[in-house]
């Protein structure tokens, strides 16, 4: 704040001021003024001088330099106190509110408009569209109250002629959603009535001026206000803007906000209304009182869809209750025709108002939040209510508008004053008391019950008629003789000031304000002389909007005898409402403070300004605060924001007490010379102190959340991990119960397999589970060898060669040919058989012994008679013969001779047909392919190819030779180099098995059973 705050700007906050007295304080007021500082701090109170031109202090970019930052570190302004409020709300989720206070004209709601400008400037960052619509409602809502409830007076002009507090609701991100008006008491006389130099509300004017001619026409208007019993006073004057545009910007605003068309028509209506209302005259007949110009009365009753006889009866005659409930119409005299008249009009334009502020009240409201799922709302209040105002006549309006001031003026004092000292007296703390003007007795003189002002006055209401306004004078004068606040011209005769008879003075904090009897009692009883006339009630207009500006209706007559909380009782009852409401809050204040009367820039009345100086107690205010301190927290709260700055109380302190804990955390910061220790609290000098221990919290927060967001993500880690466990546990067990199932399954199933002769050959295996497939194939595997052990070893060794050949066999015919012999006993050497050769066994076995000597041979694979085929295509019956060593074709009629010798090195396959012939196909290498069947003298179907295929592939894979085996019905052949074909052809008549010639070979005529 240094380089934007020098010396030579004056003190920015008062509490630096060298000495505390009232000189000092004006000149730092005067200077500061002058160089168009028109804020100063008083600790976190903002005063601020009405600088009556426009200042380059507001804007996107000033609130950009206050967003985020605390109160010290920029010069004062309201956007600082606004960002604090704001802050705290968001830091402590307390709800606060920002009290401005000041007279009239001393710039509240100028103030009000800034802060609420800076609270929708610095919230919405993600630009929800909820938020943006409230805060645009919220925004759009001051240009409309200000329309219907703002006037010019002769200290402002556009004073607020009503109370308004509004609250702001904030969810726990700070962003606002959503918010409610308070209006309290319009001054709705000024419909009426005006001072001199004064107008009527803007609301008149605007439309009077602003309106486009069709419109003016369907409302019966004419653009002139002087034409108008109601703005005549005002017609000469302006507001400070052009009433043309602001009518615009109304309408723009009453759009933005959710005015149907037919809504601001039905305003427009009423307005028109009230104006041709105010024109009626009366006039004594000789039938009786009668309307001057009925027309107007025509154009009030179209203009308010009300029957013209009622509008008409409404204001010449009045329903009165006579003696038990019977009602009596009576006719009006002239000044009661007046009064009727005068009563609906004000009567219609505050439902009006309260109407307006009922609506936008519904478009603000918080919609559709639930607290247990968004948070707590909180909420930021800013009271923006007329200022305490004296005029020559004082009206019961500022009775009530400088004892609101006096009640909030309680409450400042209260919060400031007060309860500061008391709490450090409490706290013991040691404390230099400060004396200050307590204005309670004053507050005491107007509410108190049975003898204040206002009861009083209720009591004369009550009595109506017979209390004349000197007997009302004459009861305040004797409860009130010896109050140091109350006098009048009975009680103080010398003083010349004030009427005998007629004026009371009451001596306010911030001025003497005298009142005449008349005026107060005259509003006090507003609606009470007689009922309001009927046409107010809306419940005969047709038109809905109207209607429901009077949701309890027309109130029956008889009802009037109950006497309703008086206009008084009401305001005082809104008022207490509206302090407790403030009390509960954390509260900020903006005093203001009225330079001069003149509106002149620049100009500073230094009497003025010493009066509002005085009166508003700023400089107790500095006082406490120099010798006070910035902030206090219990003991636990303080521990629990700033634990984390300091070691010894991270996370948790171990020392006697939360006190001696927050001393050490604060030694540590080296902090304990700006604070106090209080019994239950700390009392913290400075906000830089504080400010301090914010920036190093703020600084660990970041670590924090790292620690958090660690161990949170390991809880989590660690919770998946368990249940990941538990999963696979379960799996497991599950996995298991499947597994043992199986086995159990197995185990029952297969009991019976060790039982020969089958061994559980048809047994079907159960569906074993996924996981058990590889095993269930490998026990597959081992069942089979095991079956396989079990057969294999019960055959006795002498058909283990016929069993390998038929395993060889069948390993190479694959399963392509069906019939291949496999369930006959394999002899192999059927030449050396006496069954199967009786008479050539003999030679047989000669021959063979001598190619035994010759080749060496060790055993005989097969021996057969075939009948073979030559490549000239002669068939012959010859002998096969298969040893380990040879493959011999031997000529059976001639002792066996060898025809032909093949080394079985150089056989390479043979090949075979499909079907139930016993013709095969010996190939070798460079040898012409052997073409035999093997049938010639074997019995009949006895077949032998298998065998002789089992015999060769067994002896093959033994010696670990390649044997190609083919299986096919079409045998390709090479015969010296030609290609060949043999097949088999069945016939049904052929004897014997024979070889024909054919077109490219050779076909087999197998005879067909
Ligand atoms: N900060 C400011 N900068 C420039 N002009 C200001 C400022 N504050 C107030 N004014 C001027 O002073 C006039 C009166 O201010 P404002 O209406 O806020 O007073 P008020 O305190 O609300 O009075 P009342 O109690 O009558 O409503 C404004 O219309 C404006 O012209
Ligand atoms: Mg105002």
């Amino acid at each position: 704040m240094e380089e934007e705050e020098g010396p030579e700007f004056g003190k920015p906050d008062f509490v630096l001021l060298d000495q505390v007295t009232m000189e000092d304080f004006m000149d730092n007021l005067k200077l500061r003024f002058e160089k168009g500082r028109i804020y100063t701090y008083i600790g976190e109170v903002v005063v601020s001088v009405n600088p009556y031109r426009k200042l380059p202090l507001y804007g996107p970019e000033m609130i950009a330099k206050y967003q985020g930052r605390e109160l010290y570190e920029r010069p004062p302004h309201l956007y600082a106190v606004a960002d604090a409020a704001h802050k705290a709300m968001k830091r402590r989720a307390k709800d606060t509110c920002i009290v401005i206070s000041g007279e009239s004209g001393a710039g509240k709601t100028e103030a009000s408009k800034h802060i609420m400008q800076y609270i929708a400037a610095i919230t919405n960052p993600s630009q929800r569209a909820e938020v943006e619509r409230v805060k645009d409602v919220l925004l759009k809502s001051t240009c409309v109250l200000e329309a219907f409830g703002n006037a010019h007076t002769n200290r402002n002009h556009n004073s607020s002629r009503f109370g308004k507090y509004m609250d702001i609701n904030f969810d726990f991100k700070g962003d606002p959603t959503g918010g409610h008006i308070h209006s309290y008491l319009l001054e709705k006389s000024r419909v009426l009535k005006q001072h001199s130099g004064e107008r009527n509300f803007h609301s008149f004017y605007q439309l009077l001026r602003g309106a486009k001619d069709g419109q003016l026409q369907d409302l019966n208007l004419q653009r002139d206000p002087a034409l108008y019993t109601f703005t005549q006073q005002g017609a000469g004057l302006s507001s400070s803007d052009s009433d043309e545009a602001n009518y615009q910007a109304v309408i723009q605003a009453m759009k933005v906000i959710g005015f149907s068309s037919d809504e601001m028509d039905c305003v427009h209506r009423i307005l028109a209304a009230i104006l041709h209302l105010g024109n009626i005259q009366f006039v004594e007949t000789e039938s009786g009182l009668e309307v001057a110009e009925e027309r107007l009365v025509d154009h009030v009753a179209r203009l308010t869809a009300t029957p013209r006889d009622l509008v008409m009866r409404s204001l010449l005659s009045r329903t009165v209750a006579s003696g038990g409930r019977e009602l009596i119409e009576k006719d009006h005299s002239a000044p009661e025709a007046r009064y009727a008249r005068d009563a609906c009009a004000k009567a219609i334009y505050e439902r009006l108002f309260g109407w307006i502020v009922g609506r936008i009240n519904e478009v603000m409201e918080a919609r559709g939040r639930d607290p247990r799922r968004d948070g707590k709302d909180t909420v930021i209040g800013v009271l923006d209510i007329y200022g305490f105002e004296i005029f020559p006549d004082n009206s019961f309006e500022q009775f009530c508008i400088n004892y609101c001031n006096e009640k909030l003026q309680q409450l400042f004092i209260q919060l400031i004053l007060k309860q500061e000292q008391e709490e450090y007296q409490r706290e013991g703390i040691t404390w230099q008391n400060i004396e200050y003007f307590n204005n309670s007795a004053i507050v005491e003189l107007v509410e108190r019950p049975h003898r204040g002002v206002l009861a009083i006055l209720d009591e004369a209401c009550a009595s109506v008629g017979t209390v004349t306004d000197r007997l009302f004078l004459q009861s305040l004068d004797t409860h009130h003789r010896h109050h140091p606040h109350y006098t009048s011209r009975q009680l103080c005769p010398t003083d010349k000031t004030m009427e005998f008879g007629r004026d009371f003075r009451i001596k306010h904090y911030a001025g003497d304000v005298t009142s005449a009897v008349e005026g107060i009692l005259g509003k006090g009883l507003d609606g009470e002389i007689f009922e309001v006339p009927s046409i107010c009630s809306g419940t005969y207009s047709t038109d809905l909007t109207l209607r429901s500006m009077w949701p309890d209706g027309q109130q029956d007559i008889t009802e009037v005898t109950k006497r309703p909380l008086t206009a008084g009782t009401l305001f005082k009852n809104s008022m207490v409402a509206l302090v407790e409401n403030l009390a509960a809050k954390e509260p900020y204040y903006v005093r203001c403070i009225k330079p001069n009367e003149e509106k002149s820039p620049g100009h500073l009345d230094e009497e003025r300004c010493r009066h509002q100086v005085a009166y508003l107690g700023l400089l107790e205010n500095v006082r406490v605060r120099r010798a006070g301190f910035a902030s206090r927290q219990p003991y636990p709260r303080f521990l629990l924001r700033y634990k984390m700055t300091c070691e010894y109380t991270w996370p948790n302190h171990l020392l006697g007490s939360d006190k001696s804990a927050v001393g050490a955390l604060l030694e540590q910061h080296g902090l304990k010379d700006d604070v106090a220790f209080g019994h239950n609290k700390l009392f913290i000098r400075s906000p830089r102190t504080l400010v301090t221990l914010e920036q190093s919290r703020a600084r660990l927060i970041p670590i924090i959340v790292l620690l958090l967001q660690k161990a949170w993500r390991g809880t989590l880690a660690r919770r998946r991990c368990r249940r990941l466990k538990a999963i696979y546990t379960i799996m497991g067990c599950f996995r298991r119960h499947k597994v043992r199932t199986h086995l159990t399954e197995l185990q029952n199933r297969f009991q019976a397999a060790r039982h020969p002769p089958l061994y559980g050959r048809d047994m079907i295996w159960p569906t074993p589970p996924a996981v058990l497939q590889p095993f269930q194939d490998t026990c597959q595997g081992l069942f089979r060898r095991w079956r396989a052990r079990q057969l294999v070893k019960n055959i006795p060794p002498s058909d283990m060669a016929q069993i390998k050949a038929k395993v060889a066999a069948m390993g190479a015919l694959q399963g392509l040919r069906q019939d291949w012999g496999c369930g006959r006993a394999w002899s192999r050497d059927y030449l050396s058989s006496t069954i199967d050769n009786p008479t050539a066994a003999a030679p047989f076995a000669q021959q063979l012994k001598n190619l035994k000597e010759k080749d060496g041979f060790r055993n005989v694979l097969f021996s057969s008679h075939v009948r073979k085929v030559n490549r000239f295509n002669k068939s012959r019956d010859r002998a096969l013969l298969l040893t380990d060593k040879h493959l011999y074709k031997l000529e059976p009629n001639k002792q066996y001779r060898v025809m032909r010798a093949v080394p079985l090195s150089q056989v390479t396959g043979l090949s075979v047909t499909s079907g139930q012939d016993q013709l095969v196909v010996l190939h070798a290498k460079g040898q012409d392919d052997l073409v035999v069947c093997l049938h010639r003298t074997q019995p009949k179907m006895d077949n032998r190819i298998g065998e002789l295929v089992g015999m060769l592939a067994g002896h093959f894979q033994g010696v670990g030779q390649d044997l190609e085996v083919r299986v096919s019905d079409c045998i390709q052949l090479n015969q010296r180099g030609r290609r060949r074909h043999v097949s088999v052809e069945s016939k049904p008549d052929q004897p014997t098995p024979d070889f024909r010639h054919s077109r490219d070979g050779f076909v087999l005529l197998w005879p067909s059973p």
